[in-house]
């Protein structure tokens, strides 16, 4: 048999036509960060069109925390993204959106999502929106929803998507912590075979947003749902009365002016409001789309996140339109009919560069090779993958089977914070390692840090994963909490942006992410914090204290593995597991229910109370009998218990 080799070469006839060959990628790294400048400087003249020209490109200081990029300029986003392509671009295929059921398809031109940007950007306005105010959209895959973001860059006003799998509570409190003076939502989702109560899940999580005062809705079914007068209206309807002559200009941004909050998980307390700004976020996520994925005028580009996530955010939306590109946005799930589905949007769309998560890619391939075989899938030239460690097994079935082993692989690695991806292959330039994000992107200056804080130097080393210097697109602060900012990114590593990720970088100087090192959860690709699920988890009043650690999961990557002390007089039966995984369905949403739960008499802690993750997390991954030093609990006698519990329930 053949050895499977550990590095794929970039195909020649691929490099000859890519934007960057490998010599491109040394040099232009190398200028970047020799002139970082110098470098940005040049590529937001020949990328972004501005209304008027910075006058300083970056003031930056780590320990405040403050960075600025192109300070002095004025820029719309949506001028970018759609009206400075009419000329060229006017009538090209935008987005191309496919519906929940397969072949339920619209095509927007540039010229048509330009016009139902630039009409409800005026609905905005005559209802009150000003620059700077928040307005929170919790839609499905719709074109509404990219046209949506669009309209509020148009104006100045800063959106945040929710996504629409998240419960009422979840999106109450996204839209409480910001402030949003409108939300924009639909009657009904269609997800496969289920219809989701949007609407209603908004009215609940309304009766407690006093800063909401006008909710759009789009008619996505015929779904009947109530509208409360003076607030609600249907969005075609307001749009059909809006006065021809509503205010569709765009609004002069400064470059630091706030673009989006994005909700993410940390590793304590509540989700927190990523705040990214506008002339720097754009630039880079511009660069990347174009550079990671090599991108030609011809390409269709499909890129299976969903809005509510900042890979949606990035190159569903911002990253695709400021490069004049055709977007396909996709409302259903990759089995819905079948396992065949994301293949067949690939040959009738055409599709030439695919990105999705290694959880989509393991939970297909289990399906066998035949859904993809039955699809025409020649027309795919790029591969790419984001969102969790990719295993070499799922990356070579990628590769092997659904790109017939012709389809360079760019592994990319970013967060939520970066704005873009930051660690990645460029197809033309970087032989690829199954499971390596490989190298750092232009201006971007990963260091490893060991368990002090000191920079680890040279390859074959492995510790924590910072950055060193900023770039465009990397978060400018947590919404209203600028201290939070400063504590989870910046305290810890004095002088550096702290990712929160674990890191190897091989003999070959090339980055292997090997996952969180703090209490962040990454299960199927979402973000999830302990310390969130476990208070979801109490709040059934059923359990007294929980823990909850990431378990390996054959399909989601990480799953959930909860550690239960029951409340007296609460039995230890199935229905009190239904109990918890019920609230904790409400309370955030049905990504982050348990995979387990566990209920044991007490939890390990240290005399201090601190609960010692380190052995729920070993016995968690099955490593019953290399849990670590115990000598420091309170209880040791607790250890043993929790270990026969998870031993038991696994045996059957
Ligand atoms: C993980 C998603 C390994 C990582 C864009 C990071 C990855 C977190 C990769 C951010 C990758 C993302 N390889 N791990 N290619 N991409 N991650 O904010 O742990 O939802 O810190 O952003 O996902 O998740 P987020």
């Amino acid at each position: 048999m053949n050895k499977t080799p550990n590095t794929f070469p970039v195909p020649k006839a691929f490099a000859a036509k890519a934007h960057v060959d490998q010599q491109g990628y040394e040099k232009l790294y190398r200028e970047s960060v020799e002139d970082p400048e110098g470098f940005w400087a040049r590529q937001a003249n020949e990328i972004l069109h501005w209304q008027k020209p910075w006058d300083k490109v970056l003031s930056w200081d780590f320990k405040a925390p403050s960075v600025r990029w192109f300070e002095g300029g004025v820029i719309n986003v949506s001028e970018n993204c759609l009206d400075r392509h009419l000329t060229a671009r006017g009538d090209k295929p935008a987005i191309v959106w496919e519906g929940n059921e397969p072949g339920e398809t619209r095509t927007v031109t540039y010229r048509q999502l330009h016009a139902e940007v630039c009409r409800m950007a005026g609905l905005l306005r005559h209802l009150g929106v000003k620059k700077g105010d928040r307005v929170a959209i919790y839609l499905p895959m719709v074109p509404e929803a990219a046209a949506a973001m669009l309209a509020c860059a148009r104006i100045g006003a800063i959106h945040t998507v929710v996504f629409a799998g998240f419960s009422a509570e979840a999106l109450r409190d996204r839209i409480n912590d910001c402030g949003c003076s409108v939300l924009i939502t639909a009657n009904e989702g269609l997800r496969g075979g289920k219809r989701v109560p949007l609407k209603e899940t908004c009215d609940e999580a309304l009766a407690e947003c006093p800063s909401v005062r006008k909710v759009l809705v789009v008619r996505r079914t015929d779904g009947e749902t109530a509208m409360q007068a003076g607030r609600d209206l249907w969005l075609d309807q307001a749009l059909r009365e809006l006065p021809a002559s509503a205010n569709s200009a765009p609004e002069p941004m400064g470059s630091e002016d706030p673009l989006f909050i994005l909700y993410t998980s940390g590793s304590t307390g509540k989700p927190k409001g990523v705040l990214h700004t506008t002339a720097g976020y754009l630039l880079h996520v511009s660069l990347t789309h174009r550079m990671v994925f090599d991108l030609k005028e011809e390409d269709v580009f499909f890129c299976g996140a969903d809005v509510g996530w900042v890979t949606g955010h990035s190159y569903v939306v911002y990253g695709p339109l400021s490069n004049g590109a055709t977007s396909v946005m996709f409302e259903s799930i990759p089995t819905y009919p079948d396992a065949g589905r994301y293949w067949d949007v690939v040959e009738r769309h055409k599709v030439s560069i695919f990105y999705t998560a290694p959880t989509a890619i393991r939970a297909l391939a289990k399906e066998g090779d035949g859904w993809v075989k039955k699809y025409d899938r020649s027309s795919l030239r790029i591969l790419g993958t984001v969102g969790e460690p990719i295993n070499a097994d799922a990356w070579l079935w990628y590769h092997n089977i659904v790109g017939e082993g012709r389809c360079p692989i760019v592994d990319t690695w970013w967060q939520t914070e970066t704005g873009g991806v930051l660690i990645s292959p460029l197809p033309g330039a970087t032989a690829t390692k199954p499971g390596s994000a490989t190298k750092p992107l232009f201006g971007v200056q990963p260091v490893i840090v060991d368990d002090e804080g000191k920079e680890v130097l040279g390859n074959g080393v492995s510790g924590r994963l910072c950055i060193k210097f900023p770039w465009p697109g990397m978060m400018r602060t947590v919404y209203g909490d600028h201290e939070r900012f400063r504590q989870t990114y910046f305290a810890m590593y004095p002088g550096l942006y702290f990712t929160g990720d674990g890191c190897r970088r091989d003999e070959d100087g090339y980055y292997w992410i090997t996952g969180r090192v703090d209490d962040v959860l990454n299960v199927a690709g979402h973000r999830l914090g302990t310390a969130e699920v476990e208070s979801a988890i109490v709040r059934s009043g059923l359990v007294a204290e929980a823990a909850v650690v990431g378990i390996p999961h054959e399909i989601k990557g990480q799953g959930i593995g909860a550690f239960c002390v029951l409340r007296d007089s609460v039995s230890s039966d199935a229905s009190t597991i239904k109990g918890i995984l019920h609230t904790v369905r409400e309370v955030i949403s049905p990504i982050a229910a348990p995979d387990a739960v566990w209920f044991v008499s007490g939890l390990p802690k240290t005399r201090s109370g601190k609960i010692m993750r380190r052995i729920l997390r070993k016995v968690g991954e099955g490593e019953y009998e290399s849990v670590g030093d115990v000598t420091t609990l309170a209880d040791p006698a607790v250890v043993s218990e929790i270990v026969e519990t998870v031993k038991s329930s696994r045996a059957g």
